[in-house]
């Protein structure tokens, strides 16, 4: 192997320079430099995936993907779409604070103490904490496994060392924005540095067939740093989402080449850890004030899972010129739509109007089923009029105003009913739904006008 030199490319252009640059002189792209390893051509070589070198026919590939190991954590288990795939590489995203080093130490743990580890060690590397910090959280989560190594290191060449001596059964690497390879000038969470600490793992992953969790920060910006530079190079995307106000958690996977993406995971930060939650249709829905106007109950599927939610609006009299369209876990362009098609199908006076509508719980709703929703909590709000007891509407708006039908409609029944709703207004287009049970009315709607006839 030979030296390993790094250059500066631009990310615009391809362009390669020594020096790091703030401005590509050759396609004018401010800021585009990252540091790049050029790794002379054997080692490139020496990385391919393929075991044999050579294209294999597809009859007699194995899918290694069948023997899936559990996490310890059902709930974890279902966002990895039914467990963890040896050599998979796994990214943690989320906002500081919000549990990501709580759940993984807590499946770190689980992997340690699982028969299936035949004595390798779980590796946990944190560049962030050092292992005492560790430990006194894993106190707390009342972590007692005798195969877990803690190692405080950001150094990538020691830890890439140490993958090779320990043989673990799992990696853990808390984050991949600390970690740096001396090989590069530049410094630790840059692009540069963060994609080859991802690279060395996802080679020792994919060559030793162990699964690795890489854990990042989202930055300010919104993206994984650097901008999304992981996502294509890993297995999996998993973010951590959750309103610091709120105590449950959830983890979203948005991709995944071992199961569904949208996958979701509920869990709720408690004082020893993440506990997962066992009916999540039930948490989102505790709090519902049944009768009161504008509140109304959807619902929403997330990957596979169906999920009960509530949608509130507000309408009150505006003192503006221009009155206020706000509104939180639901895209404000759609509420804006869905205002129209009530002002002009039928007829409600809104442009006098501040309307406010929310999802409740800190929950984000973008599928379009949701519309029939919201259309009938600004109609109740409006009207001072409750949607009726034990009713869930369903449905996505047209802007004609007519109701279209809903995918997967039959689950989103079944969950319905299984929270004690009793009556579901639905598409027309749905029915009718292959297996109805008679404990439920089926109420099939074409268009918002009929919809909020069956709902108030
Ligand atoms: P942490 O996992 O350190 O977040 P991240 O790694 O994503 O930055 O979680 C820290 C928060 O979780 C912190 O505010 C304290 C809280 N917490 C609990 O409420 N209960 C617990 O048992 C633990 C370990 C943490
Ligand atoms: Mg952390």
């Amino acid at each position: 192997m030979g030296k390993v030199r790094t250059a500066f490319v631009c990310q615009e252009c391809g362009v390669s320079s020594p020096k790091w640059m703030g401005h590509c002189a050759d396609c004018g792209a401010w800021n585009s430099f990252v540091e790049e390893r050029h790794a002379p051509e054997g080692e490139i070589r020496a990385r391919s995936l393929s075991a044999s070198g050579a294209p294999r026919p597809y009859l007699e590939v194995s899918p290694d993907a069948a023997d899936r190991q559990t996490t310890g954590i059902e709930e974890f288990d279902r966002v990895l779409g039914g467990g963890l795939v040896p050599g998979s590489v796994v990214l943690l995203g989320g906002d500081p604070g919000i549990g990501k080093s709580t759940l993984l130490l807590q499946v770190a743990s689980r992997l340690a103490a699982s028969n299936a580890s035949q004595g390798r060690p779980v590796l946990y590397i944190s560049g962030e904490e050092s292992e005492q910090q560790i430990k006194l959280r894993g106190e707390r989560l009342g972590v007692d496994a005798p195969h877990l190594l803690l190692f405080s290191e950001t150094n990538l060449d020691h830890i890439v060392a140490e993958l090779g001596k320990q043989h673990p059964r799992a990696v853990i690497l808390d984050s991949v924005q600390t970690v740096y390879s001396p090989k590069f000038s530049s410094a630790p969470g840059s692009v540069g540095q963060v994609r080859e600490a991802a690279a060395e793992l996802l080679y020792f992953a994919k060559s030793t067939g162990t699964p690795v969790f890489l854990i990042g920060h989202v930055t300010k910006e919104g993206s994984l740093a650097g901008p999304k530079a992981l996502e294509h190079m890993v297995d999996t995307v998993l973010y951590f989402e959750g309103e610091q106000h709120h105590a449950h958690r959830l983890v979203r996977a948005t991709k995944n080449r071992y199961g569904a993406a949208g996958e979701l995971g509920v869990f709720e930060m408690t004082g020893t850890g993440l506990e997962p939650v066992a009916n999540p249709s039930g948490l989102f829905l505790s709090e519902r004030a049944d009768k009161a106007p504008g509140s109304v109950v959807v619902c929403s599927v997330e990957g596979t899972r169906p999920l009960l939610v509530e949608i509130q609006a507000l309408v009150s009299r505006s003192n503006l010129g221009y009155p206020r369209r706000v509104a939180l876990g639901i895209d404000t362009n759609r509420v804006a739509l869905l205002l129209a098609v009530l002002e002009k199908r039928i007829g409600l006076a809104l442009s006098v109007e501040d309307v406010f509508v929310k999802v409740a719980g800190g929950l984000v709703v973008d599928e379009p089923v949701a519309d029939l929703g919201v259309v009938a909590a600004v109609a109740s709000s409006f009207k001072g009029q409750a949607v009726q007891a034990r009713c869930v509407l369903l449905g996505e708006v047209g802007l004609a105003g007519e109701v279209r039908a809903a995918q997967r409609a039959a689950i989103r029944v079944r969950e319905a009913a299984r929270l004690g709703f009793n009556r579901i207004i639905l598409p027309a287009g749905n029915l009718p739904l292959p297996d109805e049970n008679g404990s439920v009315e089926l109420v099939g709607v074409r268009n918002v006008g009929e919809a909020l006839e069956a709902a108030l």
